[in-house]
């Protein structure tokens, strides 16, 4: 029989009471106020809350962008100092550099980290593949739609073989359907390797359809204000039980904390 591993395993990221202010014109203005979260190996953690209550902060805090002004943040027991190649990051605008083809841009971080040629670019088109763009391997960024671009990103942000993906509104800027069509794929991505992930979404149907658990953060400064386990089944489809009276329930309960900070937010 399997032992299931010791629970400190399981913690893949810990966020220990951390605050965070910016210096605004001379004036420090508090952007986060004692977070305190845990996101478990392999968990899919979405994030919901009003514009400006620090969500990208958050993520940059996590990825190791800048430390926080207080508190603390660790991965794998190990608290993060400067930026982690084993965390992948995706966000709503693509950062893809525009005289590079796709194949180009997902092989350029292994090109960074010294991969050879040969490797990266096989990776490369495997992830072309799995993100469906096989056939658009030579073009450059201006010649695909926002989809594609953001495809090609996924396909990019994947392309170290992170464990843990931080993506901030990664479908964000996105049409309705095209959205919906990359949330299905991703969320099928995500089913087969179970990376970590940190989901933040302004789409509270998207955060419920994808995440094991939802956490609703509050106005600027920004603390969470509940964090919510979602029992749906998986294998899940972005579409299927959005009309369930499951999912119905889980939406209203969440509306009703998020709607109170939007409306705080102004
Ligand atoms: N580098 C920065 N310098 C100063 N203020 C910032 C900086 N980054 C974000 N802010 C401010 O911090 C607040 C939180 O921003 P952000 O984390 O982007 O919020 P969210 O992602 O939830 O919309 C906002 O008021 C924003 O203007
Ligand atoms: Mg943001």
């Amino acid at each position: 029989m399997l032992s299931t591993p010791p629970a400190a395993f399981s913690r893949k990221i810990v966020v220990e009471s951390l605050s965070h202010a910016f210096d605004i014109d001379g004036r420090s203005v508090p952007v986060l106020t004692d977070v305190s979260l845990e996101v478990a190996q392999g968990e899919f953690l979405a994030i919901v809350g009003p514009s400006g209550c620090g969500k990208s902060t958050l993520l940059n805090i996590v990825s190791g962008l800048f430390p926080p002004t207080t508190g603390r943040v660790t991965v794998d027991g190990v608290p993060v100092e400067g930026i982690n190649p084993r965390i992948g990051y995706m966000f709503a605008r693509d950062a893809l550099l525009p005289w590079r083809t796709s194949l180009a841009n997902v092989a350029f971080g292994p090109e960074l980290a010294g991969e050879p040629a040969d490797r990266r670019e096989a990776r490369a088109r495997d992830l072309l593949r799995l993100t469906g763009l096989a056939g658009f391997e030579g073009s450059y960024p201006s010649q695909l739609s926002q989809g594609m671009r953001q495809r090609v990103s996924l396909a990019r942000t994947l392309a170290r073989n992170p464990d843990i993906l931080l993506m901030d509104e990664p479908f964000g800027a996105l049409d309705a359907q095209t959205k919906l069509v990359l949330e299905e794929e991703f969320l099928r991505i995500w089913e087969r390797d179970r990376k970590t992930v940190i989901f933040v979404t302004h789409d509270l149907f998207e955060a419920i359809a994808m995440a094991d658990r939802v956490a609703v953060f509050s106005a600027r400064p920004g603390r969470i204000k509940s964090l919510v386990a979602l029992d749906l089944p998986r294998p899940r489809s972005v579409t299927a039980g959005r009309f369930g009276p499951r999912f119905q329930d889980l939406y209203d309960r969440l509306w009703d904390d998020l709607r109170y900070e939007v409306v705080a937010a102004g």
